[in-house]
Formats: structure tokens, sequence, C-alpha cells
């Protein structure tokens, strides 16, 4: 392991430090390049540095970078109409980041309960091997011993059951209960994909429960799936959705959005974040939005998607390690039969970066401006390690 005697080693990184960045190529410190097939895990998804972005945060950090929430800020607002235009939503509360989008959405529907005089309605159900993210409660929402081993006593009120199954959902469902939380694919966890009447079915066991249907967007929302948020392939919309990563091309911030009607459990002092959706922030996901909402964008995207999993499809049949192949959008998993770390690892040492999930699935998560050549070169070096290692 690397020593980085003043960082808490929460991390194992690999030995790697890169210096600039341009569309879907990173340079490291040695003048060495990269196709980067990660994003910063599902953030840079316009790529590094794009024009637009870098423009609109320059713009933006010479004039004003933060005031805070006790003001009015008119690019919050602008942003906020921009993402309940993108979706069901009508109202919007910002953070900084997934975890704290999701303890938004959490907090809202216990809120929500209370307000109804249903206090009781408490619990939270969500799916095995979802990830929702690191604080205490959002950990406990996370059904995954790794995440939570150490950390009791963990918050009560949540339940879990197996993912991609409406009925285990049902079943765990009782007097408690007071909403769903499920990613519409399941991303740390090797890019699950439910089948397509999954989201339709929670959202006919909510109705008929009278509970809320919370998606965690995080990581498949800002067009990764080549619609704006991965929940409208299937038509059933959530009652509160959480996004961060990709909302502000790394600048930090998350973002809880719902109808009017859920929002109103919230009123001054009910919940607040310092940072939440300041200038600097808000200006750099307004540049994001746009170029996402660009004329034929997300078009790209599904195209491009189609594109790569052929190509991984086409891998999968030379190599009997590869015992799946999935994927939506520009999101995709590679099951191998076996350990994928040394597979990640070489990967990177000849000049893509790609991710190790559960131990044994290889995950891409490209920039969604990646072009079909960067697309074959990814191709290219992940075909050649299999050859090599298996
Ligand atoms: C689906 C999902 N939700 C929540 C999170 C947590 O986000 P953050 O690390 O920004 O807190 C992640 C991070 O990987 C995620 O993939």
């Amino acid at each position: 392991m690397i020593k980085m005697p003043h960082v808490i080693p929460s991390y194992a990184r690999f030995p790697v430090t890169f210096v600039r960045g341009e569309g879907v190529v990173l340079w490291d410190d040695q003048g060495k390049t990269y196709l980067d097939f990660l994003s910063g895990i599902g953030v840079n998804n316009l790529g590094h540095c794009h024009p637009k972005v870098v423009a609109a945060i320059r713009e933006q950090a010479g004039r004003l970078i933060h005031t805070c929430n006790l003001y009015r800020i008119p690019l919050q607002e602008e942003l906020a109409k921009a993402l309940t235009e993108s979706c069901f939503a009508e109202q919007v509360f910002f953070c900084n980041s997934g975890a704290e989008a999701n303890e938004a959405a959490i907090k809202l529907a216990r809120k929500t309960m209370f307000e109804r005089k249903q206090s009781h309605r408490y619990e939270i159900i969500t799916t095995n091997n979802g990830f929702h993210g690191r604080t205490l409660a959002t950990l406990t929402a996370t059904a995954q011993d790794k995440v939570q081993r150490g950390y009791a006593p963990l918050p009560a009120g949540f339940k879990y059951a197996p993912f991609n199954n409406p009925q285990a959902i049902e079943q765990a469902i009782g007097e408690n209960t007071a909403a769903i939380l499920v990613e519409p694919i399941q991303g740390e966890s090797g890019v699950v994909i439910p089948d397509p009447g999954y989201l339709p079915a929670l959202r006919d066991i909510a109705n008929r429960h009278d509970l809320l249907l919370i998606y965690d967007e995080v990581q498949t929302g800002m067009g990764r799936t080549g619609r704006f948020w991965c929940h409208q392939h299937s038509g059933a919309a959530p009652d509160i959705m959480t996004s961060a990563k990709a909302l502000a091309s790394g600048v930090p911030m998350g973002a809880c959005l719902t109808t009017a009607k859920v929002a109103a459990a919230f009123s001054p002092g009910s919940h607040g974040s310092t940072f939440g959706g300041n200038y600097l922030a808000s200006s750099a996901a307004l540049a994001t939005m746009e170029v996402i909402n660009g004329e034929g964008f997300l078009k790209s995207v599904a195209a491009k998607g189609d594109y790569l999993l052929e190509g991984l499809r086409r891998i999968s049949a030379n190599h009997k390690m590869v015992t799946d192949v999935r994927g939506c959008g520009l999101m995709a998993g590679i099951q191998l039969n076996s350990p994928a770390e040394e597979a990640v690892s070489v990967c990177l040492s000849r000049g893509l970066l790609v991710s190790c999930q559960m131990g044994t699935i290889i995950r891409m998560l490209p920039p969604l401006i990646v072009g079909t050549q960067e697309i074959d070169g990814a191709l290219s070096v992940l075909a050649g390690v299999l050859n090599d290692l298996f």
C-alpha cells in the first residue's frame, strides 16, 4: 500500500498521479496518457475540463463563489427549475454529495409521515447490495456488511429485501414502513439491471400501500444511461429522487428532488446545508445540464452505449472467463468467473481506467462525450489484458 503519512488511509490507492485531463484522456505526472473509462466514478460525464463547464466556473468564480442559503441565489433557483423540467419533480433541495442527498430523502420521507400524523411510519425498505452512501443513515440503507461493519449500533428504521423482486419488497412492508428506496440500476454492486417491469411494480406497490417511492439516481442520472434519468426508461416516476456525482461535473453537489406535495413537509429550519446550491456549484451544474440537454446528446449516449456493449459481447464470446456482459447507455458491467482486481490493475498499467466491483466485476463508466474510436481503444486494451491474464 502507498504511504501517505498525513492522509487517513480509508482508500486503497493506485500509485498513479494525474495532473491534467481533457475529454476522455488523462495525463499522469510522467507524461503518460490514459483513457478514462471510469469518469471519477461517474462524475465526469462531460469528460475532463469540458470547455462550457470550465468557462461557467471561471466566470462565476470571478464574480461570486458563495453567499449562503439565508439569501436568494438566482442561479440555484434557475438550476432547480431546469432540474424540475427534466423529470416528475417540482421542487429541489441542494446539498453536496450523494450520501447527503439520500439523507435528505430519508429525512423527507420520515417528516412526510410525521406531518401526516403517522410518525410510527419511519421505516425505509432498501435492497440487498444496494449502495446509498457512507453517513450513518445511508450506510444503514446500504445493505452490505462490508460497508456497515464496525459502526454499530446502526440507526433504527431500515429493512432489506432482495433486488429485482417486487414481491419481496411487498412482503417486507409493515405498519412502520414509510418508503422504498432503490437504485434503478445498482451501480456499485456491478451494474445490476432489474427487469423492465421492476420499477412499475414498485410504483404500484407504493401506491397501494400509500408509501413513498425513492429512487437513488446518484450514479444512474445525468444522462448516464441514455435518458436524462434512468427511471425514465420505465415510465414509473418516484415521489423523491436523489442526484449527485455528475450533477455539477466535479464541483461537489447533491440534490433531492420531489413533488410540491411531499416537499411541503420541509419548512424553514427542517433541513439545511451551508454550501448546498451555492453560486459556484450551481453555475457548474447549469452548464452541465445545458450540454446534456443539447440536441441529440442523449441519443448519442444510447448509440455509443450499444456500440460499447456490442464490443464487450464480442470480447465475451472469445473469453471464457467472461460469464456476463450487461449495460444500459454508457454504464457497463463485465462479470468474470474469477477475481477482477488484477485485470483492472493491468488495464491501468496499459492506460485504461476501469474499476473492480464486488471482486469479480469490471465496471465501465466512460464520459458521455466518448468517441467510438476511444471505445475501440478501450476494448482493445481490455481484450489484450484478458488474453494475457487468463
Ligand atoms: C447510487 C449511489 N448512491 C449514493 C452514493 C454516495 O455518493 P457520495 O459518495 O457522493 O456520498 C453513491 C456513490 O458511489 C452511489 O453510487
